[in-house]
């Protein structure tokens, strides 16, 4: 029976940290590190998770300026308020929360963010560096996924790693990290013939299709390490993750649970980014 990777008790841990780091930098340079949240339109489930991203930065002592624009938005005034965000000094993450009503585009809006207030890494400069390995802003759910694999203790230099999925919010960020890692990784994708037999050859496996159950459990090497991004509501109301998490915990060494795995790693990863990047902006280096 596989161990459960607690993803709420590490958040709680990381988050206990970035608070200490947050006070720290507030008494070296007289004002807290800030977060702008930006969210347009009325979508439920991103103003749930904005408002859990604001909610976590009271706690941690970062300053957190929202910013709530109708759903008739035009591109000009969005990009407007990412200039005026760009210049503010007490501002130093800009998070722009995706998706997008369907008239704007984010990839403009994204490239339109000062690189160095980027604390979601989807800006090409972020993108670039994390594609040649020199510091940055990395993506925060794949940067959950690293510090989750991390607890496990399992080493992945030489390991066979694969990631279900191709996202450039969390599979393709996720392979780059794991590649950095020195695993052995294979990136997977709706057209990857034979899923199940690559899957199989995974010790570390990381699943983020945003398809419920697609990994069954007999598809898990026996002692591999699961790592679970999907979180998919059930008509019933049930949330489940993208791996059938009783047959895979039957055979995994270690797994996430859903909810309670990478969930609430991502809001830490953002708050820590958050910090990083009023660190790397006041003190210099980015
Ligand atoms: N929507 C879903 N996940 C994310 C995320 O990590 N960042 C942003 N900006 N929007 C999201």
């Amino acid at each position: 029976m596989a161990q459960l990777i607690d993803g709420k008790a590490v958040a709680r841990e990381i988050r206990e940290q970035v608070r200490n780091e947050a006070a720290e930098f507030h008494a070296r340079h007289g004002r807290a590190p800030g977060l702008a949240t930006v969210l347009v339109g009325s979508d439920p489930a991103s103003a749930t998770y904005v408002r859990s991203k604001r909610r976590a930065c009271a706690e941690v002592g970062i300053a957190s300026f929202p910013f709530e624009l109708p759903e008739e938005t035009t591109m000009r005034e969005l990009l407007g308020l990412v200039d005026e965000l760009n210049r503010r000094e007490d501002v130093h993450g800009i998070l722009v929360q995706l998706p997008l009503p369907s008239h704007l585009s984010a990839q403009t809006v994204i490239a339109a963010l000062d690189p160095r207030k980027d604390v979601d890494g989807l800006h090409p400069v972020n993108q670039g560096k994390l594609l040649q390995g020199v510091p940055g802003l990395r993506p925060c759910t794949p940067l959950g996924v690293m510090e989750l694999l991390a607890r496990t203790g399992v080493p992945l230099a030489g390991a066979p790693a694969v990631v279900v999925g191709r996202s450039t919010l969390v599979g393709k960020p996720t392979a780059l990290l794991l590649l950095e890692c020195h695993a052995t990784v294979t990136l997977c994708h709706s057209r990857t013939r034979d899923l199940a037999s690559v899957v199989r050859s995974a010790e570390v496996l990381v699943v983020a299709a945003g398809r419920p159950g697609l990994v069954r459990g007999d598809w898990v090497r026996t002692g591999a390490v699961v790592i679970d991004v999907g979180i998919n509501r059930l008509p019933s109301g049930e949330l489940i993750g993208d791996v059938d998490f009783h047959t895979a915990s039957a055979r995994a060494a270690w797994i996430t649970p859903v909810p309670g795995g990478v969930g609430p790693m991502t809001v830490a990863m953002l708050l820590r980014n958050t910090v990083q990047a009023a660190r790397w902006i006041v003190e210099g280096q980015a």
